[in-house]
C-alpha cells in the first residue's frame, strides 16, 4: 500500500507589492533586492485575510483535480508558521470552510520545511492504514509577522498557499524516500516570538541552508536508489536565488534542472514548494510519472529532502 498525489492547487492574494513599491517605504532598491535575492515582487494578503482563507482556495483546486469530495478527506494537515489563531488550529478552520466531515485535523510548524515534513507525515498515515485521503496544505501570511521597518527581512517574504491531496493506492508509494532533520541549537538565527515580529541573521542562515540541503539531497537520492540523472526537476524551497544557484553547483546539476519562481512570490515559507510544484506542472516542466527532488531549509533549524514520483 502506498500514497499517490492525486491533486494539486495553489492560491496567492491578488495584491502585488513590487520592489519599486518597497523603495518608497524602505531604504532599499530594486537593484539590491534583485541581485541579492532574485525577488521582483510578492503577493500580500489584505489585513482581514487569514491563512485558512488562502488554504481554502488552494485546497478547492487540489480537491477538484483529485476528484475527491471534502467529505472523503479523513486527515487535514496544515503546515504554517502564521496560523489564524494559536488555537483552534488553522486545519480545523479549513476543514469547516471546506465542509469536511469530522476529519482528524491539525497544524504543525516546521517553518519553510513545513510542506516536506507534511508529505512525510501524510505518507506515513496512509502507509500505516490510518488515513485514506489526506489534504496537505502549506499556507502562510508572513506579511502579518514582518517588521515592515526592517529592510533586511521585509523585502524577502510573501503570502500564499499550496495544497496537495494524497490518496491510498495499491501501487508503490509516490514518495520514494524522505530525509528530515532539525537542530534547535541554532534557533536564534531565524525566529518569531509570540506576539512579536520575525528576526533573521541572514548571512549565517544562508551558508547553513546550502550545506544542509546539499547533504539531505544526496541522502534522499541514495535512499531512493536513483541518481540525479534520473531526476527530471529539482524543486527547492524559494528563499533566495543565490542559495538555489549555489545548491545546483554543489549538486553538479544543470541550472535549468532546478525550478525557480521566487521572482514572482518571494519566500512564501511552507507554501513555496507546493506553489512551485504546481507551476512546474502547469508549465509542462514535470509530468505524471517523473522523478522529482524536493528540498527545503528553514527556521528551527529544520531541513530535509524528498524524492517522489510525481
Ligand atoms: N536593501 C539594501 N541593502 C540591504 C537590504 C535591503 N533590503 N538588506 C540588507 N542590506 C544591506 C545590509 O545592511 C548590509 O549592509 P552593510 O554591509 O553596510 O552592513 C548589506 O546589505 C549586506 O547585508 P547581508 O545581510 O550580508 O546581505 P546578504 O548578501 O547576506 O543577503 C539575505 C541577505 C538576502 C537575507 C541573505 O542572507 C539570505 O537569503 N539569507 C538566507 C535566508 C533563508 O534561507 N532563510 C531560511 C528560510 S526562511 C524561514 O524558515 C521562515
Amino acid at each position: 500500500m502506498g500514497s499517490k498525489i492525486t491533486g494539486i492547487g495553489m492560491f496567492v492574494p491578488e495584491r502585488v507589492l513590487t520592489n519599486q513599491d518597497l523603495e518608497k517605504i524602505l531604504d532599499t532598491s530594486d537593484e539590491w533586492i534583485t541581485t541579492r535575492t532574485g525577488i521582483k515582487e510578492r503577493h500580500i494578503a489584505d489585513e482581514w485575510v487569514k491563512a485558512s482563507d488562502l488554504a481554502l482556495n488552494a485546497s478547492k483546486e487540489a480537491l477538484d483535480m483529485a476528484g475527491i469530495h471534502p467529505k472523503d478527506i479523513d486527515l487535514v494537515l496544515v503546515a504554517t508558521s502564521t496560523p489564524d489563531m494559536i488555537f483552534p488550529s488553522t486545519a480545523c478552520f479549513l476543514s469547516d470552510k471546506l465542509g469536511c466531515k469530522n476529519p482528524m485535523a491539525f497544524d504543525f510548524s516546521a517553518a519553510c520545511s513545513g510542506f516536506i515534513y507534511g508529505l512525510t507525515i501524510a505518507d506515513s498515515f496512509i502507509k500505516s492504514g490510518k488515513a485514506n485521503n489526506v489534504l496537505l496544505v502549506g499556507s502562510e501570511v508572513f506579511s502579518k509577522i514582518i517588521d515592515w521597518s526592517d529592510r533586511s527581512t521585509a523585502v524577502l517574504f510573501g503570502d500564499g498557499a499550496g495544497a496537495v491531496v494524497l490518496s491510498k493506492s495499491n501501487d508503490d508509494s509516490d514518495i520514494l524516500s524522505t530525509v528530515m532533520k532539525s537542530d534547535g541549537s541554532h534557533w536564534q538565527l531565524l525566529h518569531c516570538q509570540v506576539g512579536e515580529k520575525l528576526r533573521m541573521q541572514g548571512r549565517e542562515t544562508f551558508k547553513l541552508a546550502i550545506k544542509s540541503m546539499e547533504q539531505v539531497c544526496n541522502k534522499a537520492l541514495a535512499k531512493a536508489g536513483i541518481t540525479k540523472e534520473d531526476i527530471k526537476l529539482i524543486i527547492p524551497h524559494q528563499a533566495n536565488v543565490r542559495i538555489i544557484d549555489a545548491l545546483a553547483e554543489k549538486l553538479e546539476v544543470d541550472r535549468d534542472k532546478v525550478y525557480v519562481n521566487i521572482q514572482k512570490y518571494g519566500n512564501t515559507s511552507a507554501a513555496s514548494i507546493p506553489i512551485a510544484m504546481y507551476e512546474a506542472y502547469k508549465e509542462g516542466k514535470i509530468n505524471r510519472g517523473d522523478y522529482i527532488l524536493l528540498t527545503a531549509f528553514g527556521a528551527g533549524l529544520t531541513w530535509g529532502a524528498i524524492v517522489l514520483k510525481f
